[in-house]
C-alpha cells in the first residue's frame, strides 16, 4: 500500500479494522526494542515511534511499577521473603492500558500513583525477584499485535524479544537524566529535588545493572544511542531511520 493515508477521509479506522481480523504467527510481527537506564527518555521515544508507525506500545516498566504498588499496598516487604506471593499477585493483576495510555488496576486509574519516585524504587526492588520476572513474561508477549510493537524496558532485546529486528539501547549521562526527570516531575505537579533524584537514579542504575536475573545491559546486536545532547525529535528520527533501513522496501 503506497499511500496508507488514502483511507483517512472515507474509512479512517481501516487499518485498525484490517489488523483486528488479520492473523499471523507471533514471531512474524515486528518488534522494536528500546532498552536503557532509568530516565534515559525511553518512554517518550517509544511512544513517539509507536505513534509514527501506528504500532502497539509496551511500557514494561509500568508492569513492574504496578506489581510494586500492589505488593506494597498489601503490606508486603519487597524482598525474597515474599517472592512467591508477589509473583502470584503479578500473575493475577487486573491490569489494563487504555487508548490514552492511562493505566488501570481493576477500576482504579493508577497512572499517577505508579509514576512517583517511590513507585520507581519499589518497581526496581520487585524486578530483582526472578519469580516476579517470569510471572510477567506472558503479559509482555501478549502485547505483540499487528502491525507491530515498540517495547520499552530493560530486557526487551536481551530476554523478552530476543529476535526483534531492531534493538536500540538508549542512554544519557546520569546528570542529564536527573535533570530530565526533575523537569518531568515538576511539569506533572510532583515536587522534586535534583540531588535526591540523582542519588536515587544512581542507586536504581546500580540495582538494575547488577541483579542476577535479566540485568540491564545492551543486547549484543543493539544499536547504542547517547541522547545526552539530542532533542526528542532527533532521537525519534534516528530510530525511525534505523527502522527504515531494516525494512524490505525501506531504501526505495
Ligand atoms: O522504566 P521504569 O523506570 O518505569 O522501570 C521501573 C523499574 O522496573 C526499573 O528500575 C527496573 C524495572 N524494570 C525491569 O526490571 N525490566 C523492565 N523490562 C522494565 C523495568
Amino acid at each position: 500500500i503506497e499511500d496508507p493515508k488514502c483511507v483517512a477521509k472515507t474509512f479512517p479506522d481501516y487499518f485498525e479494522a484490517l489488523f483486528s481480523i488479520c492473523e499471523t504467527e507471533r514471531e512474524r510481527i515486528p518488534v522494536i526494542c528500546i532498552d536503557g537506564p532509568t530516565a534515559s527518555g525511553k518512554g517518550t521515544i517509544a511512544a513517539e515511534v509507536a505513534k509514527a508507525l501506528g504500532y502497539q506500545l509496551l511500557d514494561s516498566g509500568a508492569l513492574y511499577r504496578i506489581t510494586g504498588l500492589a505488593a506494597s499496598r498489601a503490606g508486603l516487604a519487597l524482598d525474597e521473603s515474599n517472592e512467591e506471593t508477589i509473583a502470584e499477585m503479578a500473575l493475577e493483576m487486573p491490569v489494563r492500558f487504555d487508548a490514552q495510555q492511562r493505566v488501570w488496576l481493576g477500576d482504579e486509574d493508577i497512572s499517577l500513583a505508579i509514576r512517583s519516585e517511590e513507585a520507581g524504587m519499589n518497581a526496581s526492588r520487585v524486578s530483582t525477584l526472578p519469580a516476579v520476572r517470569s510471572a510477567l513474561v506472558d503479559l509482555q508477549l501478549a502485547f505483540q499485535h499487528l502491525p507491530g510493537l515498540v517495547a520499552d524496558g530493560r530486557d526487551m532485546g536481551t530476554v523478552i524479544f530476543p529476535h526483534a529486528p531492531l534493538k536500540v539501547y538508549l542512554w544519557a549521562s546520569a546528570q542529564c537524566r536527573a535533570e530530565r526527570r526533575y523537569k518531568q516531575l515538576i511539569s506533572k505537579g510532583i515536587s522534586a529535588n535534583i540531588s535526591t533524584l540523582l542519588a536515587d537514579l544512581e542507586a536504581r542504575d546500580a540495582r538494575d545493572m547488577n541483579r542476577a536475573t535479566a540485568p540491564l545491559k545492551p543486547a549484543e546486536d543493539s544499536l547504542q544511542l547517547d541522547s545526552s545532547q539530542m532533542t526528542i525529535e532527533e532521537v525519534v528520527a534516528q530510530v525511525l531511520s534505523w527502522w527504515q533501513e531494516r525494512q524490505l522496501f525501506g531504501r526505495a
